[in-house]
């Protein structure tokens, strides 16, 4: 099926606009996971060997994730089981519906396997995502993975008032998470990521926090787990921080990481114009620094803390690095653009036989292997 992708669908979606390239795919993708028939049909060719891992007092059937901004509305969410994933992150989600920055806003360089995006937090906002998710369960088709929930800030409102945003979103789609990420680390929101600040940050999580707690005892239910994402570009003493802040205000853990306004060297013509073009880049080049921000905290928080490890990732050597580093859990969003859906079957195989040849049980016996913690 991989041969499939390569021969067939990249040479089409190489000449197309990406942002429409990637609407056609989700609605193809959507459509496919409607029908238990035509989801057993996606089964047959891209379902997941099991390779347990229970984090956070939550089970994953595997380790491989969806990274949020492939379904940022939740229209597609039976399908991702069915695509081989062992959780799936959707959004993200604002509390107030809105647009994004004008197109084009999605740029794709197929040599160096990365993606610029400045989509600016389109989404229908949390009230219209959750009716959507209720549908989805009210129909009896709610997916039988871990779903977890991105969570960003609304553009109109301010970094003072961010906490009331979050929360928000919190209260409108707390039943239908099984974790929730924060995200203060997307570039495209103007002042977004001054969030990441100690002076903002301590606070905005512990309102989450609280606003976890109020939704929990109103609901009658166990806490959902909270997580915070981090930008790549942050100084590594920033980082050092937010992890010791993420530890101390009892988070769950860290997604490492977002997007980065860094750019690597490319140089064809091509690839010059590509890195031009302001916004987030993803995929491949990202590999490198988002595993020395994973090892980072991991050593920051003594292993103590678990870290979902995203970007660059599109291989099982790529997932395996990020957890011989320290993360639990990981996830991608280029690869699936630029390799197909065969690739969350081929890593989960992929890290089977890396636990194999390194003679572990486990999976939870190789995270950060690779990391002396002090
Ligand atoms: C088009 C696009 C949209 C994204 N939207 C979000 C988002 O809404 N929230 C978020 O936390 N990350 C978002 N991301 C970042 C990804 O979740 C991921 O952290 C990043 O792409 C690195 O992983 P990759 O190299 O596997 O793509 C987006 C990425 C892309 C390419």
């Amino acid at each position: 099926m991989g041969w499939f992708f390569r021969l067939g669908a990249r040479p089409i979606l190489a000449v197309q606009d990406s942002e429409k390239a990637h609407y056609r795919a989700i609605r193809k993708i959507k459509l496919l996971g409607r029908w238990k028939i035509t989801r057993v049909f996606l089964s047959g060719f891209f379902s997941s060997p099991t390779l347990n891992v229970e984090r956070f007092g939550i089970k994953f059937s595997n380790p491989v994730g969806l990274a949020a901004g492939m379904d940022k509305k939740a229209e597609a969410l039976t399908a991702w089981p069915a695509l081989g994933f062992g959780f799936a992150e959707v959004g993200g989600v604002t509390l107030h519906e809105q647009q994004g920055n004008p197109k084009p806003r999605m740029f794709r360089n197929w040599n160096s396997r990365s993606l610029i995006n400045r989509m600016g937090f389109n989404n229908d906002g949390a009230d219209k995502t959750a009716k959507r998710m209720l549908k989805v369960k009210e129909n009896g088709n709610w997916p039988n993975i871990p779903i977890a929930i991105n969570l960003g800030k609304s553009k109109i409102t301010e970094n003072e008032n961010a906490a009331e945003d979050y929360c928000g979103s919190i209260e409108k789609l707390w039943e239908f998470a099984d974790f929730f990420v924060v995200n203060v680390s997307s570039p495209n929101t103007p002042n977004l990521r001054d969030l990441q600040t100690d002076e903002h940050l301590a606070g905005l999580l512990e309102r989450c926090i609280q606003q976890n707690k109020k939704c929990a005892e109103e609901h009658g239910a166990k806490e959902k787990p909270i997580l915070v994402k981090v930008a790549p570009d942050l100084e590594d003493e920033q980082l050092a921080i937010i992890a010791r802040t993420a530890r101390s205000s009892g988070l769950s853990g860290i997604v490492a990481t977002n997007t980065t306004i860094s750019r690597p060297e490319i140089n064809t013509k091509s690839g010059k114009k590509f890195t031009k073009e302001t916004g987030g880049l993803s995929g491949k080049p990202l590999g490198k620094r988002s595993t020395e921000v994973i090892r980072l905290i991991y050593q920051e928080t003594e292993g103590q803390l678990p870290i979902i490890g995203v970007g660059g990732i599109s291989n099982a050597d790529d997932a395996w690095e990020k957890i011989i580093n320290g993360a639990c859990l990981v996830q991608f969003y280029s690869a699936f653009v630029f390799e197909g859906p065969t690739i969350t079957k081929s890593i989960v195989k992929g890290l089977k036989k890396k636990l194999k040849q390194h003679s572990l049980d486990s999976l939870d016996q190789a995270v950060g292997m690779a990391v002396n913690v002090r």
